[in-house]
């Protein structure tokens, strides 16, 4: 007979951070998680409907339909392109295909915070290199953090929670210096909101770098963040890898379906991604007319590095029924909607905060 040993899960887990989703609360006005404000098309409601009528039946394995629309709008290959549920499991696949026990994962800090939970589920450690005083990542740190275990290298361009985004110079000379054996995954969430032509296309960095992946998602200019669709485009080897690691069905049939038409649509939707630009460089004037330091942001959402006020002005955002995203100690984010309505109400906010 074994010897009774209480039941128990991995301990490591103990110290692994929660995932904090924006909070939603009844009647405010959520800016807590990035998303697009705007419903839908109807397009795309009729293809989610359409596709519960068959909700009894698996979906596509290999999302042959999305896929195909993937790799036709970026002209690119459907062996480069792998289909997950979020640009999240994409990241956390990527790192399941490169890592084994105790290698190591850099990214910036702070950066998006899935970063460190997916590093560490894989058994692998995760490496935080300080933003630039600027909120910028410091890429010459980051290549000094990079050794013979390191596997990957997580940049997301614009950063998350900051906004901020490396130009094509630097960050292609970054590449040049990457060691060949370690993956940088090129996080471009909100590529559709930047504005700065010397911000570059990923995809144009990454092709014949076999070492460099692209991640990109519907949740956000698409607005289908409650669908749960992303996609990587990658060297065969590493898509083969990362499918072998997915969980099969990820991306429901429901999600298959939007994201299809959402991709049929993808004119008018990323048409709104105009507002958001324009309303993004007002609510900016504004916060710094008010005194508020904010780095400048070609993503959809502001950073204000509140440090210790953090707290007290979530606080005061929520009772004015606005919904701001807090890391508290840190600074708080702000999603910058395509509504000026939404922002005005988050400006008065801003405003009426005397902490
Ligand atoms: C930088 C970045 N990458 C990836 C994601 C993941 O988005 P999704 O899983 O919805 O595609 C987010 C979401 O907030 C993000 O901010």
């Amino acid at each position: 007979m074994m010897p009774d040993m209480p039941f128990s899960v991995r301990a490591d887990l103990a110290d692994l951070p929660d995932y904090v989703p924006g909070r939603k609360i009844p009647g405010a006005i959520v800016l807590s998680s990035n998303e697009v404000s705007t419903r839908a098309p109807q397009a795309v409601l009729d293809a989610i409907a359409a596709a519960a009528g068959d909700v009894n039946r698996y979906p596509q394995m290999a999302n042959d339909d999305v896929l195909a629309r993937i790799a036709t709008h970026l002209g690119v290959p459907e062996d480069q392109v792998a289909i997950g549920a979020g640009s999240v499991s994409l990241a956390q696949q990527f790192v399941q295909a490169m890592c084994t026990d105790g290698q190591e994962v850099v990214f910036a800090w702070r950066s998006f915070e899935a970063y460190p939970i997916v590093t560490q589920i894989a058994g692998a450690r995760g490496v935080k290199v300080p933003l630039t005083p600027d909120y910028r990542h410091d890429l010459p740190a980051m290549l000094d953090a990079i050794n013979d275990n390191t596997r990957l290298v997580f940049v997301a361009n614009p950063n998350n929670p900051t906004g901020s985004v490396l130009h094509t110079a630097e960050l292609a000379d970054f590449l040049d210096r990457v060691p060949d054996h370690v993956l940088v995954v090129l996080d471009e969430a909100y590529r559709e909101f930047v504005r700065d032509p010397d911000v570059p296309d990923g995809l144009e960095l990454a092709a014949g770098r076999e070492n460099v992946a692209v991640t990109r998602t519907l949740s956000k200019a698409y607005g289908l963040a409650g669908a749960r669709v992303g996609y990587g485009v990658a060297s065969p080897l590493l898509t083969a890898a990362a499918r072998k690691v997915g969980i099969p069905f990820a991306v429901s049939r429901v999600a298959q379906a939007a994201a299809v038409a959402a991709l049929d649509s993808a004119t008018e939707l990323l048409a709104r991604c105009e507002p958001v630009t324009v309303e993004r460089s007002r609510v900016y004037a504004a916060l710094l007319e008010m005194g508020y330091e904010v780095p400048p942001s070609q993503a959809n959402f502001l950073w204000l590095p509140l440090a210790g006020k953090t707290a007290a002005f979530n606080e005061h955002c929520l009772a004015e029924k606005v919904v701001v995203r807090a890391f508290v100690g840190d600074g708080a984010r702000v999603t910058v909607s395509g509504l000026p309505e939404e922002n005005d109400a988050f400006l008065a906010a801003a405003r009426s905060f005397t902490g």
